[in-house]
């Protein structure tokens, strides 16, 4: 067994502070939505703690921003759309993995290393998340902190409805996203695997596992085989 380095320091922090406080968002954010049937904290509570959080996320942000471009390894986020067929190809074959291939034991058609970390499905979606919908979700909190200084602007999209409605899909997605997120974090070769990864920064590459280019065994999880050849060392 051996162990490949696949997620650095500052990612790791960004990682578990933005986890963190994504879920006391998403808690307040009920209570703030829906103060009169829920009870977890008094409304004024729920803002305080809501845009405190926010504002710490929004600081965390720019640990990740600035990781990713002052290192240049933001690449590896860049789905390689300059062979968009073969990209979809290998997207599809991912799909089919997670929908089906999983279940019967099927080898994941992805093995990460710190160069190429992300399976096509990861890419598009984390690329989406981190460079549009988290920017979107921070701009339009912002906007309904201060609605009055954020005026002509919030007036130029439409109101403060609308900028509402953004605010409030988003956290539904995110609600959905943190769940289908967690349920693919724990398909490594035990539950916990990538989830102490993500703390640690090492994965364990397992012996067992496939050797052949591109492939890994399904329990490998989401994108987390994690065993080009070069990487393989026997326990
Ligand atoms: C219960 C909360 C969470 C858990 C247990 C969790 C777990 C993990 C694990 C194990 C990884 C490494 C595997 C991989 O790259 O897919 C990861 C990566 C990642 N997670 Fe999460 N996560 C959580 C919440 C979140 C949230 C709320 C977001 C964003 C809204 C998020 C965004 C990401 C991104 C963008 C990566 C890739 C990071 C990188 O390597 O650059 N995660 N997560």
């Amino acid at each position: 067994m051996k162990k490949i380095y696949l997620h650095p320091l500052p990612i790791r922090i960004w990682h578990w502070v933005n986890a963190t406080g994504f879920i006391l968002l998403i808690l307040t954010g009920v209570q703030i939505r829906y103060s009169n049937i829920i009870g977890l904290f008094s409304f004024e509570t729920a803002v305080t703690i809501h845009s405190w959080t926010g504002f710490i996320l929004l600081a965390n942000y720019f640990i990740w921003v600035v990781y990713y471009l002052v290192t240049l390894n933001i690449k590896i986020y860049i789905p390689p759309l300059h062979h968009p067929v073969e990209f979809a190809k290998k997207a599809l074959r991912q799909a089919k993995f997670y929908g089906l291939g999983i279940m019967v034991g099927d080898e994941n058609p992805h093995h990460s290393t710190p160069e190429h970390k992300f399976n096509p499905m990861q890419q598009v979606s984390y690329l989406m998340i981190m460079a549009l919908l988290i920017p979107v979700q921070i701009i339009t909190g912002l906007f309904l902190w201060d609605p009055k200084l954020f005026s002509p602007v919030i007036n130029f999209i439409g109101g403060i409805q609308i900028v509402s409605l953004i605010h409030v899909l988003l956290w539904i997605f995110f609600s959905a996203f943190i769940i289908v997120h967690f349920y693919l974090a724990t398909l490594g070769h035990t539950p916990m695997a990538h989830i102490i990864a993500m703390f640690t920064g090492y994965e364990e590459e397992h012996e067992e596992h496939g050797h052949e280019e591109g492939h890994a065994h399904g329990g490998e999880g989401p994108g987390h085989g994690g065993h080009g050849e070069e990487e393989h060392a026997h326990s």
